[in-house]
């Protein structure tokens, strides 16, 4: 049995994985505590399916916090193992599109390779963290936001680089009677807009897959698909493609 530990800026995943399937997956939080968050999850995980920690032949920790875990046999890139993890579920991948709380990336792919990637931990812009601070002006909690937003594609243009100034800019918006559902997908447009941006001209090639927890936004998602026009694959589960990608590594 194999162990992935992704702990993020907002999500940690703990996946155990036997060499044929994933057994067993946690996800939980990872605010104001990710480390013992992370430390209680992997506790739980392993008894709740009668194991210690001598039963795993590896665990891999990444993301963010990965360094803060003490338990792993070895850590590992974001990088390398979203690559992994996609690469598994979805062999004929081209591009990933990845979407946390706190960064984004574009991982290109040959032969399950990843051979270059950009990627914005810098800014709150295009980030799932700008996407929550909209949804609390606008009242809307995330759950809701691809119902949301699903009729109509009238959108509105977020001019502000800047994740702080766009707070005002979406207040200005509301108070000059802009609905909100409009606004909304204007924040969704400036993050695809973003984040693909980031591909630089090389563009983005089919089959993208979008993972990270905006991808359960469907928002999001048609606004990715509007941008590149190129349909876009969302794994059941988006966030636990780091996880699942470090408990494969070797
Ligand atoms: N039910 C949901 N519906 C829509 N969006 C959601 C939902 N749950 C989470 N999100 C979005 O996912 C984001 C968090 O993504 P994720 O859990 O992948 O982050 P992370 O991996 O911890 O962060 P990072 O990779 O940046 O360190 C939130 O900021 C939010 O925008
Ligand atoms: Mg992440």
């Amino acid at each position: 049995m194999r162990c992935g530990v992704d702990i993020g800026a907002r999500s940690v995943e703990v996946l155990l994985h036997d060499g044929t399937r994933t057994v067993d997956v946690i996800i939980g939080d990872s605010l104001r505590d990710p480390r013992g968050n992370a430390e209680a999850m992997f506790r739980q995980i392993l008894e709740r399916n009668g194991l210690t920690k001598e039963d795993l032949a590896s665990i891999v920790a990444t993301g963010y916090g990965r360094n803060y875990f003490g338990h792993a046999t070895r850590t590992c890139s974001e990088i390398i193992c979203h690559a992994r993890g996609v690469f598994h579920l979805h062999p004929d991948t081209v591009t990933i599109i990845d979407i946390g709380g706190q960064d984004s990336k574009i991982i290109r792919l040959e032969n399950g390779k990843p051979v270059d990637f950009s990627m914005n931990d810098r800014c709150a812009a295009g980030t799932g963290r700008f996407i929550e601070m909209a949804g609390d002006i606008l009242g809307i909690p995330l759950e809701k936001m691809g119902e949301a937003t699903r009729d109509g594609d009238d959108t509105v243009e977020i001019s502000t680089m800047c994740a702080v100034f766009a707070e005002s800019e979406i207040i200005g918006l509301l108070q000059g009677g802009i609905p909100r559902e409009r606004i909304l997908r204007g924040v969704f447009r400036s993050v695809a807009a973003r984040t693909l941006g980031m591909a630089g001209g090389a563009g983005v090639a089919a089959p993208l897959v979008f993972t990270g927890g905006v991808a359960r936004n469907m928002g999001v998602v048609r606004a990715v698909e509007a941008e590149t026009g190129l349909r876009v694959v969302v794994p059941p589960e988006p966030r636990i493609t780091g996880a699942l990608g470090a408990a494969l590594i070797d």
